[in-house]
């Protein structure tokens, strides 16, 4: 059956007329021409297509257009552009966090998602404490959470190191990337440039 449907992408309202078994993948990728999002697995393994949903990091070959009309859409386009790169974009070019880059659109959208997870206190499965206040993130913290956005070229040894650098300072003693860093709480003002950049995940929560 088709239908019309208003998705809202990267700030913009688009009308489409479309089959109401459309992934969001597809929507995005072959009728608004909105290539960053990645076809890798289409069966929700790999996290190549991981786009933002009202702030939540989703595998969009997993969701239905349809089904999302109303949310607000951000895919790696939407993050920034060539004069004004987002702040994890620029850090993975430094960090040469990548190779062939087919990962890197749902790596760095996976990354938003994650840090605002973080940001709100939840914890992973590689957390010791499931309660604290704060979740203090270690290399192995970045990749329990990064563990859904898999990279065939293995860069993972500077992926990690481009994410923790977003937002953290590293302590004196730790070694960014060599599984062995553990990192202080994120400083105030990296807190305020990320509740800036992305929203503040606890105040939302409270409304
Ligand atoms: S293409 Fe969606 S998870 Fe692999
Ligand atoms: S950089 Fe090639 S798949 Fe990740």
């Amino acid at each position: 059956m088709d239908m019309k449907i208003t998705l809202q992408v990267n700030g913009a309202a688009h009308q489409l007329f479309i089959d109401t078994r459309t992934t969001l993948l597809d929507a995005l990728r072959e009728r608004l021409g909105l290539t960053g999002p990645k076809k890798g697995c289409d069966h929700g393994q790999c996290g190549a297509c991981t786009v933002l949903l009202d702030g939540r990091r989703v595998n969009s070959c997993l969701a239905l257009a349809v089904a999302h009309q109303g949310a607000e859409i951000i895919t790696i386009e939407g993050l920034g552009d060539d004069e004004n790169l987002h702040p994890l974009q620029q850090s993975f070019i430094e960090h040469d966090a990548f190779q062939c880059g087919y990962c890197t659109p749902g790596q760095i959208c996976s990354a938003v998602g994650m840090l605002r997870e973080v940001e709100a206190g939840w914890p992973s499965a590689v957390s010791v404490d499931l309660n604290a206040e704060h979740v203090t993130l270690s290399d192995d913290e970045i990749r329990e959470r990064m563990s859904g956005n898999l990279c065939r070229c293995a860069a993972y040894a500077n992926i990690v190191p481009a994410i923790a650098e977003v937002l953290l300072i590293p302590s004196p003693d730790a070694k960014p990337g060599s599984g062995s860093g553990v990192y202080p709480e994120p400083i105030r003002s990296a807190q305020g440039k990320l509740r800036e950049l992305i929203g503040d995940r606890n105040k939302e929560a409270e409304q």
